[in-house]
C-alpha cells in the first residue's frame, strides 16, 4: 500500500554549497531525514593542498541540479510538495555561497514558496535535532575548519556565542598540523588515525587564556608543532609522527573538554550538543562521552559523522524551526561571507 501522504506534513529542502560539498537535503517535519545528499569535491582540491575558491564555485554549478533531482527522487516527492526551501546565506567562500543562494531563489519564485536564509554554524548545531529533541537552556560545542565556538542557546533559533578562537579554528589547526607532516587536505582525519597509534609524549602547550575567558586560541599551538619538526630536521634527528600526532591532540582536546565542562556548570544547561566537522572527531568523542555521557541531568549528543562534516540535512533542519516561526528571507537574499549567527536572533 502507497504511504498515506498527511497534507499537514512539513517538507523544507536544505542547500549546502558554503565551502567544498554540494549538498541538498530533505527533512520532513523537522527532524527525519527523507533525503541527504552530499557531493564531495574533496580530490579536486587535495592536490592543492586546500579549498581553492574558483574551483568550489565551477564543482557547485556543474553539480547543482543533479543533487537537487537526486535528492528529490530519494525523497520521493516533487518540488510542489515542498512547505519552503532553505539554504546557508553564510558564512563561507562567497562565490560558492551564491551558487547554492541563487539555486534556492530560483525554486522559491518558481514554486512560490517561502526562502529561508540559513546561518552554516546554526546548521551545524541544528544537525543534533535529527539526533534528539533539543532541550534548553543548552550548549554547543562547535568546531570546524573555519569555526570554533561555545554556544549558549536558551530557545530555539538563538544563539549566543559565550567564546570562540582569537585564531586558528581547531579544524585549521588540524589541516595546517596535517600539512607539516606532509599528509593530504583534508588532515583532520589523518591526525586522527594517527594519534591513535602514538603516545602523547611531546610536551606541548595549551592555551587557557584569562581566568574564565571561554575563548580559545590554536595557533600557538600549532607553532609549536611545526618549530618541534623543523627543530627534529635541523638536528638530523626523526620525530615520530604518531607520537606528535597524539600529542598535539591531547592538547586541543584537552583545552575543548575543559572549558566546555566549566561553560556547563555555569550556565547550568541540560543538554551538550557537539557540531562541526572536527566533530567527527574520534578522540574528542571519546573525551566527551568519557567526562560527560554519564553527568545527571545534562544530555550529551554527538551526531553521527556524516552530519557533523558538511551537508544540508542540517541547513533544512535549522530551516525548519525559521520557517516554524514566519522568519523568511526576500528573494533579494544574497550571499554574506561575513554572516553573524545572531542574525537569527530575536526577529
Ligand atoms: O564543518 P566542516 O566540514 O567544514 C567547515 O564548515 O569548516 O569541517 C571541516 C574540518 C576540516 O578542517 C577537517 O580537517 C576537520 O573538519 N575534520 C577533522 C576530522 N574530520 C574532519 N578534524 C579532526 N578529526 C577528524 N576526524
Ligand atoms: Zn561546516
Amino acid at each position: 500500500m502507497g504511504e498515506f501522504m498527511n497534507k499537514k506534513d512539513q517538507w523544507i529542502m536544505g542547500i549546502e554549497t558554503s565551502c567544498d560539498e554540494t549538498a541538498v537535503a530533505i527533512i520532513k517535519n523537522g527532524r527525519e531525514m527523507a533525503a541527504n545528499v552530499v557531493a564531495s569535491q574533496i580530490e579536486s582540491h587535495k592536490r592543492f593542498g586546500g579549498v581553492v575558491p574558483e574551483i568550489a564555485s565551477r564543482h557547485h554549478v556543474e553539480q547543482i541540479t543533479i543533487v537537487l533531482e537526486e535528492a528529490l527522487n530519494q525523497a520521493g516527492i516533487t518540488y510542489s510538495d515542498l512547505s519552503a526551501i532553505a539554504v546557508t546565506e553564510g558564512p563561507g567562500l562567497v562565490g560558492a555561497l551564491l551558487i547554492g543562494v541563487n539555486a534556492a531563489k530560483a525554486i522559491a519564485f518558481a514554486h512560490g514558496i517561502p526562502l529561508v536564509g540559513v546561518h552554516h554554524i546554526a546548521g551545524h548545531i541544528y544537525a543534533n535535532r535529527l539526533v534528539a529533541e533539543m532541550k534548553f537552556p543548552l550548549l554547543s560545542l562547535v568546531v570546524s575548519g573555519g569555526h570554533t565556538e561555545l554556544v549558549y542557546m536558551e530557545e530555539h533559533g538563538h544563539f549566543e556565542v559565550i567564546g570562540e578562537t582569537r585564531d586558528d579554528a581547531a579544524g585549521e589547526a588540524y589541516d595546517k598540523v596535517a600539512r607539516t607532516l606532509s599528509l593530504p587536505y583534508p588532515g583532520g582525519p589523518h591526525i586522527d588515525r594517527l594519534a591513535h597509534e602514538g603516545e602523547p609524549s611531546i610536551n606541548l602547550p595549551r592555551a587557557w587564556l584569562e581566568e574564565g575567558s571561554y575563548d580559545f586560541s590554536f595557533s600557538g599551538l600549532k607553532s609549536a608543532v611545526i618549530n618541534t619538526v623543523h627543530n627534529a630536521e635541523q638536528r638530523g634527528e626523526k620525530i615520530v609522527p604518531e607520537d606528535l600526532a597524539a600529542s598535539f591532540q591531547q592538547s586541543v582536546i584537552d583545552v575543548l573538554v575543559t572549558k566546555t565542562g566549566r561553560a556547563m556548570d555555569e550556565y547550568k544547561v541540560k543538554q551538550l550538543l557537539l557540531a562541526g566537522g572536527v566533530a567527527a572527531n574520534k578522540g574528542l568523542r571519546a573525551a566527551l562521552e568519557d567526562k560527560f555521557a554519564n553527568n545527571p541531568g545534562i544530555e550529551l549528543i554527538i551526531p553521527p559523522l556524516s552530519l557533523c562534516t558538511d551537508n544540508a540535512a542540517m541547513i533544512a533542519a535549522a530551516g525548519s524551526i525559521l520557517f516554524e516561526k514566519g522568519i523568511h528571507s526576500g528573494l533579494d537574499l544574497n550571499a554574506n561571507p561575513g554572516l553573524d549567527i545572531a542574525i537569527h536572533n530575536d526577529k
